[in-house]
């Protein structure tokens, strides 16, 4: 490629008065009436457009005046040290070529003025052009290089668990099936039920809530290990915090307990907070003057605070004393809602806090039984602002235990036969969570809705493009 990104003219990385070509598209283009005009060209490679400035000598100079937001350009000129505001260098242009006109300017759906977060959603094909989903796109970016890196470091190996799967992780029959049946004439069998030994996989099989349990047979072997992909729920929750198609990082970690996965969901939060303080300044400065005031000291914070740790037990008793009128009321046995778990991040401990020890009734069947007979090793991560951003347990490793779980459960033992294999053949304590990725990038950006840290969201009644 001939030309250079952007941000390495911005960075100060190419010498000033060397001559450079810019490819990108206008933002902005004011003329002066002296015969000049200064073009605004981004190309996505950081928060800041570029000035080109054009003289009236170029002979082409009708068509730069004719330019207009969203038209693609390659500008070539000299580059210099810029005495505007705000700017550190410009390009002076010699030479711009018009890429691509804007057809209709006039009904351009992304022209230059601001748009409601409503409307960008209605138009998520164009939406990266804005300045706003070109900054998340740049975290989302650098939180999941931050998140592999971190992964790298600790000595994990990435896993890729499948999509497809027959098993349902979570037992919450939030599964979207998958099959090549002809839905105008499904074959039934003799009890009048769907025949799905003659669909594609010769079974029923659904789209993966969670990669855990595959990933569990992994570190089975490998020690550690993670899986970051694409997770699917026909969850009918119309939230801020809910997508039907969403990312989850997903670690598995051997010969570890509740206490140490919680250390280690600590660490990675923290590694990946000061990546995105070090690495992406200039979209959270954007982010802290436009969308959330706290979004860069609320990171300092949290990357310089212990997180809280709570037993569920406690929780409860703590949100009962607390004296604040909730929509849902607390006792033991039922699972926190989201006002309890902000509540107890915001106004109690003030800090991201661990909650340990749930009910066994309110949780999965792999998660593994306390000594109490009461409750399960699981905890759960909420943060300030967000709520629940990692659910994870230790997992039961007893074979005995785990079958008089799916017995009581009504799941059937058949299903889960390789599953129990890891109990059988060398099995150990070990432990995992899974963090939902745009739940981490909407706290992250202060955007407060996963819809819009998700390049093309899925929710329920919306899946165009
Ligand atoms: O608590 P969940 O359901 O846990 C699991 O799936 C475990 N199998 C993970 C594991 O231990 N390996 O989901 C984990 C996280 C939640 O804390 C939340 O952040 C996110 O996934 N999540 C969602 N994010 C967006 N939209 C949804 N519908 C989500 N459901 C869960």
């Amino acid at each position: 490629m001939s030309h250079l990104a952007i941000s390495e003219l911005l960075k100060g990385n190419v010498a000033v008065d060397s001559q450079v070509t810019i490819k990108g598209w206008i933002r902005t283009r004011r003329d002066s009436k002296a015969g000049i005009s200064f073009l605004a060209v981004h190309d996505g490679s950081c928060f800041d457009p570029i000035q080109a400035v054009v003289p009236n000598s170029l002979n082409n100079y009708d068509e730069v005046t004719s330019l207009t937001a969203g038209c693609s350009v390659s500008v070539t000129g000299v580059l210099v040290q810029s005495a505007g505001q705000g700017q550190s260098f410009e390009i002076q242009a010699n030479s711009v070529t018009v890429l691509g006109w804007v057809e209709n300017p006039d009904t351009y759906p992304m022209s230059a003025k601001r748009h409601s977060i409503e409307y960008l959603r209605e138009h998520a094909h164009l939406r990266p052009r804005t300045n706003m989903i070109g900054a998340v796109t740049r975290v989302r970016n650098c939180l999941a290089q931050a998140i592999h890196r971190f992964y790298h470091e600790q000595g994990f190996y990435w896993i890729s668990t499948p999509i497809i799967t027959a098993s349902d992780c979570e037992g919450a029959g939030e599964m979207f099936r998958v099959s090549t049946l002809d839905m105008q004439n499904l074959p039934m069998t003799d009890k009048g039920e769907i025949d799905y030994s003659e669909d594609f996989f010769g079974k029923e099989a659904f789209l993966t809530v969670s990669g855990q349990l595959n990933g569990e047979t992994y570190a089975s072997a490998m020690s550690k290990i993670y899986t970051f992909g694409p997770t699917f729920r026909a969850e009918n929750s119309n939230t801020s915090r809910h997508l039907a198609e969403f990312w989850m990082v997903e670690p598995e970690v051997a010969f570890a307990d509740l206490e140490d996965i919680a250390k280690l969901a600590e660490n990675m939060l923290k590694y990946v907070f000061k990546a995105v303080l070090e690495e992406r300044r200039d979209d959270m400065a954007f982010f802290a003057q436009r969308i959330e005031k706290t979004a860069i000291s609320r990171l300092e914070e949290f990357v310089e605070k212990d997180f809280a740790q709570v037993d569920y037990t406690d929780a409860v008793e703590i949100l009962k004393a607390c004296g604040k009128k909730f929509e849902y009321a607390v006792e033991w046995g039922v699972d926190l809602q989201s006002e309890h778990e902000r509540y107890l991040a915001e106004e109690h401990f003030k800090a991201p806090v661990v909650i340990k020890n749930y009910p066994r009734d309110i949780k999965a069947f792999y998660m593994r039984q306390n000594e109490d007979g009461k409750t399960v090793a699981a905890m759960d991560v909420v943060a300030p602002g967000i709520g629940e951003i990692i659910g994870g347990s230790q997992r039961e490793e007893r074979l005995d235990v785990l079958d008089a779980r799916l017995d009581e459960m009504g799941l059937n033992k058949e299903d889960y036969s390789w599953y129990r294999d890891l109990r059988k053949y060398g099995s150990v304590p070990h432990s995992g969570f899974g963090l939902g990725f745009e739940r981490l990038v909407a706290y992250v950006t202060g955007m407060g809705n996963v819809r819009d840290v998700i390049a093309f969201p899925r929710t329920k009644g919306s899946a165009t493009y």
